[in-house]
């Protein structure tokens, strides 16, 4: 009862303090990325502060999920979009079941022009449009902060979602990923392969080539037995989906991950080449749901493969309908930013169902 009140009044106060910082510092210019960066700040020093016990929320007992040789202490994990170590255990204390690395690349990259990132409205919906391209430290600045005591100690999953501009270039930072996490001394992690990539140049993606794909995996399966996670695009068929789900069922400790960023025109959602420096970015949030969950019914009435569905969750009742249909995880980027404190709260009633 009193958790529940101290993430209720944490919620009001997070989303105040939000909108705050947006309507002071990201406004003019707009530019989303600045009041990340501070919010980031911001938040790197509570989670260093003696402030820091009071985002802790234990999760209830009675909602752990295993999937394959994982055990995720609740079914809500984070997408994979943010690599900093604080933002990462902000979620951990406040009862995310498992949590995904921001792609990571081979060679460090800045990502695109700014500005990238906006907040927009969609189908009467808060949405965000990002057109990063995939900022990335680069595998070898990466690899070191993988194994993290502060984000082990939780023994939650971890994910790791690896990127690529080349079959060789997915393959090499696997490699070396994989290589060193042979070296670590804990087991709960797992690979996630972000084919869909709506913010790269050329627009040539593996889910184009799904061929190279089932290679791919292949390549990786033979050099690791941990879990294999495959993420698609909104933006893809029902026939891709169903093809990617017939590649992963050949292969042992897979499960498919519905979906990514949906592409859309910046200037079908009010932005201008002033506000956002490509022509089109990957949307978030509400409006992605009732793909996912159409997504998640066609995959769970046709194949016996874990689903980790993304996309547009933003409630309770989107959690438990989800895995009411199927999906055995639910991952979640944009409530994580916009109310994080949602999560003890529904990790509460899904306790009491
Ligand atoms: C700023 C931002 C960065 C993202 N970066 C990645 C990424 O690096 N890799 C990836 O697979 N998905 C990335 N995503 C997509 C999210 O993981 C998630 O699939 C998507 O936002 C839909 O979930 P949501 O509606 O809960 O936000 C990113 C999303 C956002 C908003």
């Amino acid at each position: 009862m009193l958790n529940k009140l101290r993430a209720k009044m944490l919620s009001l106060q997070f989303r105040s303090i939000r909108r705050a910082v947006i309507i002071l510092i990201a406004q003019i210019p707009k530019d989303l990325e600045r009041a990340i960066t501070f919010g980031d700040a911001l938040n790197h020093f509570l989670m260093i502060s003696p402030f820091r016990p009071l985002f802790k929320f234990s999760i209830p007992k009675n909602i752990k999920v295993n999937v394959h040789d994982l055990t995720f202490d609740s079914p809500i994990i984070s997408a994979s979009f943010k690599d900093d170590i604080s933002s990462l255990l902000q979620w951990q204390l406040i009862g995310i079941g498992g949590i995904t690395y921001k792609t990571v690349l081979k060679m460090p990259s800045k990502g695109n022009l700014r500005p990238r990132i906006q907040e927009v409205s969609h189908d009467g919906n808060y949405a965000i449009l990002n057109s990063l391209g995939l900022p990335t430290k680069g595998v070898k600045k990466f690899l070191p902060q993988i194994n993290n005591k502060k984000l082990t100690k939780f023994n939650r999953p971890i994910g790791i979602s690896i990127g690529g501009n080349s079959f060789e270039e997915y393959l090499s930072v696997f490699r070396e990923i994989d290589h060193h996490l042979n070296t670590i001394d804990f087991s709960q992690f797992f690979y996630e392969i972000n084919i869909s990539c709506p913010n790269t140049d050329d627009g040539k993606c593996l889910s184009d080539d799904l061929e190279s794909l089932k290679n791919l995996i292949i390549k990786f399966r033979d050099i690791s037995s941990r879990m294999i996670v495959v993420k698609v695009s909104p933006d893809s068929t029902n026939e891709e989906v169903l093809k990617v789900c017939e590649i992963l069922s050949d292969f042992s400790k897979t499960a498919i991950n519905i979906g990514n960023t949906k592409y859309v025109k910046a200037s079908d959602v009010g932005l201008s080449s002033k506000t956002f420096s490509k022509e089109g970015g990957g949307l978030s949030g509400k409006s992605l749901y009732s793909n996912t969950l159409r997504m998640v019914k066609l995959v769970a009435s046709n194949y016996d493969l874990p689903i980790i569905a993304t996309g547009g969750i933003s409630s309770y009742d989107n959690v438990k309908e989800l895995l009411d249909n199927g999906a055995s995880l639910t991952g979640m980027a944009t409530l994580l930013v916009s109310d994080p404190f949602q999560i003890p709260l529904i990790n509460y009633r899904l306790a009491n169902d």
